[in-house]
C-alpha cells in the first residue's frame, strides 16, 4: 500500500553537506519528497519528539545532539514507504548497518546516525503531525 513515513536528516549529516546524496537515496528508490523544510529544533520541540525516549540512559545526549545544529524534516510517500525507507536508511547503529546504506555511508556512532525514519504506521502519523500541519503535505498529482 501506498505509505507517508516522516524522515529528519540530523545535525551531523547537514553538517557533513549530504542532504542532496540522502535525498538522492529516497528518490532512486521511488519515495516522493511531499514535504520538506529545514529547522533549527529548541530543546522543547526535540524533547517532544522522543518523549518515548525520556527514561533512557542517551536520552539527554540525544537531545543536545539534535538540537546542536539544523535537521531537515520531510515526508516520504511511496509503496510500503515505512519499511522501504528503514532499508535505505540501515540498521541504528551503523556497526551494524548493511553496506549502501545511509548509516553505513554517513554514520560514525549511534548517537550520530544520519538520519532518523519512522518504525511503524502510528509513529509516522503522529511524527508527521508534530512537525507539519496538513497544508504543508504536497501529495503528488502527476
Ligand atoms: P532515532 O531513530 O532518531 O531514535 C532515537 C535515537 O536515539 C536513535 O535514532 C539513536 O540515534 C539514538 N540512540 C542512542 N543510543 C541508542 C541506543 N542504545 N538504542 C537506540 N537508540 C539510541
Amino acid at each position: 500500500a501506498v505509505e507517508r513515513t516522516f524522515s529528519i536528516v540530523k545535525p551531523d549529516a547537514v553538517a557533513k553537506n549530504v542532504i542532496g546524496e540522502i535525498y538522492s537515496r529516497f528518490e532512486r528508490a521511488g519515495l516522493k519528497i511531499i514535504a520538506s523544510k529545514m529547522m533549527h529544533m529548541s530543546q522543547e520541540k526535540a524533547e517532544g519528539f522522543y518523549a518515548e525516549h525520556k527514561e533512557r540512559p542517551f536520552f539527554g545526549a540525544l537531545v543536545e545532539f539534535m538540537t546542536s545544529g539544523p535537521v531537515m524534516v520531510q515526508v516520504l510517500e511511496g509503496e510500503n514507504a515505512i519499511k522501504a525507507n528503514r532499508e535505505i536508511m540501515g540498521a541504528t547503529n551503523p556497526a551494524e548497518a548493511l553496506r549502501g546504506t545511509l548509516r553505513a555511508d554517513y554514520a560514525v556512532t549511534v548517537d550520530e546516525n544520519a538520519v532518523h525514519g519512522s518504525d511503524a504506521p502510528e509513529s509516522a502519523a503522529r511524527e508527521i503531525a508534530y512537525f507539519f500541519s496538513e497544508d504543508e503535505l504536497c501529495p503528488r498529482t502527476r
